[in-house]
């Protein structure tokens, strides 16, 4: 999101530019443990999200209701281009959407995964949880279970998303019969490729870094019963099918009422390599603090990627973010580069903090 959007789209949140601040310090001594809070915290795109949550757990809304609500202003936003209604296209142009819920106090939990036509998988996630024996529906499989309970087919490629898509087609081989439209893209175009591309050290040339954005949100109540969803259309023009790891349980979203919760946006490959959600939680349980569970999953990613995979420092030459809190309130977010952000809604209001990076720079 540019700064424009991110203005434009807290606007459109309600929140005030007042409310809204970015810590110069880093997260790692965000949070500290209290007994009784109130929190919910999402990726740097979800600071609508953990507003509309905080306010419906406030409520007496079920922290799980209550984070699926907050992700659903996000899933209907088509400037998001990473989830829901809006969000880029498979390689064939069709957007297919994965998002999984969890449940903390029963430790259910539910996901759908390549699911077209519906521009809310998150809460057809949690019908999964609620009204079936199954824990993931994809494909087809899900498209009719969603039908089933009511929710209505419609396209979710938005015009901006389709031009993207065709840009992308269009130029990213010269060996096959797509000729691209001979003058510069459009402003919006033209932005969202210059947004994605990195320098290459090596020959100074920008190389096009496909995104994967995504909204993960956890919350906790005063009781401190805690529950998260993530939900994305994952790595734009992937291979029709692909599932990433948002409607992976412990892949891109997992909690342990007793421990704590942690959820993931980013290259989705990595996290269904190394289980990353799951192994925040566990590293929680073994006493880690959520920055510190944070970090150790950044430095396990970096430390197993593949050559193909990496820069000329040998660094990941993706990002990657986790969200993690635990059960007394402590949270944090971590990047594996530069400068993301993270939410947060609590009884200080709803701001937008700094994820500590592993590495300095993108
Ligand atoms: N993390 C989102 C995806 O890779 O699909």
């Amino acid at each position: 999101m540019t700064d424009v959007t991110r203005r434009l789209f807290m606007q459109a949140a309600g929140v005030s530019a007042v409310a809204v601040t970015h810590s110069a310090r880093p997260a790692r001594a965000a949070g500290a443990g209290l007994e009784g809070v109130v929190r919910v915290i999402a990726s740097g795109n979800g600071a609508a999200a953990t507003k509309k949550a905080w306010e419906l757990i406030q409520e007496g809304a079920d922290p799980l209701d209550a984070v699926v609500a907050g992700v659903a202003i996000v899933e209907d936003d088509p400037r998001d281009t990473s989830v829901g209604y809006g969000g880029l296209p498979n390689e064939r142009g069709i957007v297919e959407l994965d998002a999984a819920v969890m449940h903390g106090p029963t430790h259910k939990a539910g996901g759908v995964a390549s699911l077209q036509n519906i521009r809310h998988p998150a809460q057809v996630a949690l019908k999964v949880l609620q009204r079936s024996d199954h824990v993931l529906l994809v494909g087809a499989g899900a498209l009719d279970f969603a039908k089933a309970h009511g929710f209505q087919e419609e396209n979710l490629l938005t015009d901006h998303s389709r031009r993207i898509w065709l840009r992308w087609k269009e130029t990213m081989s010269d060996r096959d019969d797509w000729l691209p439209d001979p003058a510069e893209a459009e402003p919006p175009v033209a932005e969202f490729f210059q947004k994605n591309s990195v320098r290459i050290a090596e020959t100074g040339l920008l190389r096009f870094r496909r995104p994967t954005g995504t909204i993960h949100c956890s919350a906790i109540n005063a009781k401190s019963s805690m529950s998260c969803t993530t939900t994305t259309s994952g790595m734009a023009f992937k291979i029709p099918g692909r599932v990433g790891d948002s409607p992976i349980i412990g892949a891109g979203l997992y909690v342990d009422n007793e421990v704590g919760s942690c959820g993931s946006t980013g290259r989705g490959e990595a996290n269904l390599q190394n289980l990353s959600s799951f192994a925040g939680v566990e590293l929680m349980r073994n006493g880690a603090s959520p920055e510190d569970a944070g970090m150790e999953i950044l430095r396990r990613i970096a430390k197993t990627t593949e050559p193909r995979l990496r820069d000329a420092q040998g660094r990941p030459d993706f990002n990657i973010n986790f969200y993690l809190m635990a059960k007394d309130g402590r949270y944090a977010g971590v990047t594996m580069f530069g400068d993301a952000d993270f939410a947060v809604t609590d009884e200080k209001g709803t701001r937008l903090e700094k994820c500590r990076p592993l590495f300095g720079k993108g």
